[in-house]
């Protein structure tokens, strides 16, 4: 359904996008991860036929993106990161003037209008002007307003940006809906990593305008091995220990007074790394052993944690 093939955009001398290649088969559901500025509107953008790349190749359901926009306008829907309601408009009125651009016949429009409403739940506020709406009132109402039109494939710019936990699961669990019942193709861009893991089957990420790493949540996770050891002690500067090189270690990461190290074999490698430690003379204080997650991954491969504004892990 979407086929990206080495797309690039700069703006002046910002490579806000490099050779960016993915695909997704129908009724996927794919999550585009990355740090602020790693260029993840920017690809949803082309995407959408809003930004036309500088090169590379871009087909929607086999209608090529640059040659013609227009077909691929009529199968995608889209919502920004960056809310576009109309103030002056009440929620069902946006509903009704966007139903009219789409040409919806009347009987069609007032049925999927009721229905997106209830979807939302935003029915008893239908009637208020949006500018009176919360952030979180907004940002379902635009879904509401782009699902309406029951696009084959769905591009979600943050969609759960700014929503409380019980909206972000219930939006989560739309999200689903709509896959399994309509088969509806999903790419939604987001910095959190339960969102990711709760809903895609296949992970990008991207930093620096340039795709990283890709794969499955569960490949990704595997890639960093059974298991993370942390110990809390009082570390010597800059220590390394000796079994850093070793085949079983994934990675390592000395943070001043905690020190994280991924392996293969959980249980089995945690003896040896106390008999190290031991050895080396550091008073351990804490050692927990936990399952690594994608927010590991992310942090592995960009080197950034998901902290900055807007982060969940
Ligand atoms: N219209 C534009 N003009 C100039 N620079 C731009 C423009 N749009 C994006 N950029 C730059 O391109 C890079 C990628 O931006 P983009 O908005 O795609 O990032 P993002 O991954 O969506 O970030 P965020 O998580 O903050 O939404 C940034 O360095 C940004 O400043
Ligand atoms: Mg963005």
């Amino acid at each position: 359904m979407i086929d990206a093939r080495n797309l690039t955009k700069s703006f002046g001398t910002v490579a806000a996008v490099h050779d960016v290649s993915l695909s997704v088969g129908p009724a996927q559901i794919y999550a585009l991860l990355g740090p602020n500025g790693a260029g993840k509107s920017t690809t949803i953008n082309m995407l959408t036929t809003l930004l036309t790349p500088d090169s590379g190749t871009l087909h929607i359901n086999g209608h090529d993106s640059v040659r013609n926009p227009d077909a691929v306008r009529r199968i995608i829907g889209v919502t920004f990161q960056d809310l576009v309601l109309d103030r002056d408009l009440t929620g069902r009125e946006c509903l009704e003037y966007a139903g009219r651009l789409y040409n919806l016949d009347a009987p069609l429009r007032r049925q999927r209008m009721s229905d997106v409403l209830e979807l939302v739940e935003l029915g008893s506020a239908a009637d208020r002007l949006t500018g009176t709406y919360s952030g979180g009132m907004k940002r379902r109402l635009e879904l509401a307003r782009c699902l309406m039109m029951e696009p084959m494939v769905l591009f979600l710019d943050e969609p759960t940006q700014g929503l409380d936990p019980q909206h972000r699961a219930q939006i989560w669990q739309y999200i689903k809906d709509l896959r399994s019942q309509n088969g509806m193709t999903v790419l939604l861009t987001t910095h959190a990593m339960d969102e990711a893991e709760e809903l895609a089957d296949t992970v990008g990420i991207i930093d620096n305008g340039a795709m990283v790493q890709e794969g499955t949540p569960e490949a990704l996770i595997r890639t960093l091995g059974s298991a993370y050891i942390r110990i809390n002690a009082t570390f010597p500067d800059a220590y390394i220990p000796g079994f850093g090189g070793a085949e079983w270690v994934t990675m390592i990461d000395t943070q001043p007074g905690v020190l994280t190290i991924g392996v293969l074999h959980g249980a089995r490698q945690m003896t040896t790394i106390i008999e190290h430690l031991t050895r080396d003379g550091i008073d351990i204080v804490d050692i927990s052993m936990t399952r690594p997650s994608l927010g590991d991954v992310f942090l592995q491969v960009t080197g950034r944690a998901l902290r900055d504004e807007g982060a969940v892990r």
